[in-house]
């Protein structure tokens, strides 16, 4: 259930669609990255798995995402690594079909303390389909169970590296326009919102959270991004390569990368679109 390998240092721990992982290579090899030394605080309003912000490590951080449970189970993490180990291994999870599926309905219909909810948030991310987080109109969690399951659930090392690097983190819940409000001059802001909606795809497929993230979420997001410009803050943001984004940071650098996502499986419809990162230094 759990590996006793030691990390060399904190990583995430949770999949999370939309996860940019994969592309911190690429990142690194294009230098898409400001010095450290070019900012005194780092802000990451769509946290999600949080792939970028455990791969800087930047000390002073200020960690946001509208998703409450999702932020929870960093609050659990920071405040009580021993604790939530340990319930996580008291908690008779299990790799298949019928706990997933009594996990999840507890999740969405029982009043569960933090770490109970932290622990199972980390048991139904590892076990649904592709670490997906989707909820349907009333809220609810209604990712499936995926096939083939976890082969580590956690580590317990981990869970103390998070615990430490978060030690000094600020940690909300929140709507990114509210989060970066408080962004200013030699603040670095890493932004990574839902992708930009693509014609003929399932609305479904940007629902993290219950509030959909459309067209005018985008463009409001564009506007708060050539206002942090203005104030002097380092902006890097990550999306979709779509004619809609790039119009939205025109003016900006619009730098394309060689990964190509997969945007439907559906049979004749299946395509793939390319990703950007636009950045204002
Ligand atoms: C593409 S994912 C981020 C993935 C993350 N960068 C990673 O590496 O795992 C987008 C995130 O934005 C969050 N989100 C959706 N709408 C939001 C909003 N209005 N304000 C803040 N966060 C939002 C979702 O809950 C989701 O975690």
């Amino acid at each position: 259930m759990k590996s006793s390998a030691p990390p060399p240092s904190a990583e995430p721990f949770l999949k999370w669609a939309g996860g940019k992982s994969q592309l911190l290579k690429q990142f690194n090899e294009l230098k898409l990255f400001p010095a450290k030394t070019r900012y005194k605080r780092y802000f990451e309003p769509f946290l999600g798995g949080g792939a970028v912000f455990f791969h800087l490590q930047p000390s002073n951080t200020v960690l946001a995402d509208l998703n409450e449970d999702l932020i929870n189970c960093y609050k659990v993490m920071k405040k009580s690594p021993e604790l939530l180990i340990k319930t996580i291994e008291n908690s008779g999870f299990k790799n298949n079909r019928s706990v997933y599926n009594r996990m999840r309905e507890k999740y969405n219909h029982e009043n569960l303390s933090e770490i109970d909810r932290a622990a199972i948030l980390i048991y139904l991310n590892k076990t649904c389909f592709n670490g997906l987080y989707r909820v349907n109109n009333n809220g609810k969690f209604n990712v499936p169970f995926g096939v083939n399951g976890y082969s580590t659930l956690f580590q317990e090392t981990n869970i103390h590296a998070v615990s430490n690097l978060l030690k000094t983190a600020v940690l909300k819940v929140g709507s990114f326009e509210t989060i970066l409000q408080d962004v200013g001059k030699n603040d670095f802001a890493y932004l990574d919102p839902p992708y930009d909606p693509i014609k003929n795809l399932p609305p479904n497929f940007t629902k993290y959270t219950k509030p959909s993230f459309l067209r005018r979420e985008q463009a409001v997001l564009a506007d708060i991004f050539r206002d942090l410009d203005r104030r002097g803050a380092l902006v890097m943001l990550s999306n979709s390569d779509t004619p809609n984004v790039r119009k939205l940071y025109k003016g900006f650098r619009i730098i394309p990368l060689k990964a190509k996502r997969l945007i439907n499986c559906n049979g004749e419809k299946r395509g793939t679109v390319g990703e950007v990162v636009v950045l204002n230094y």
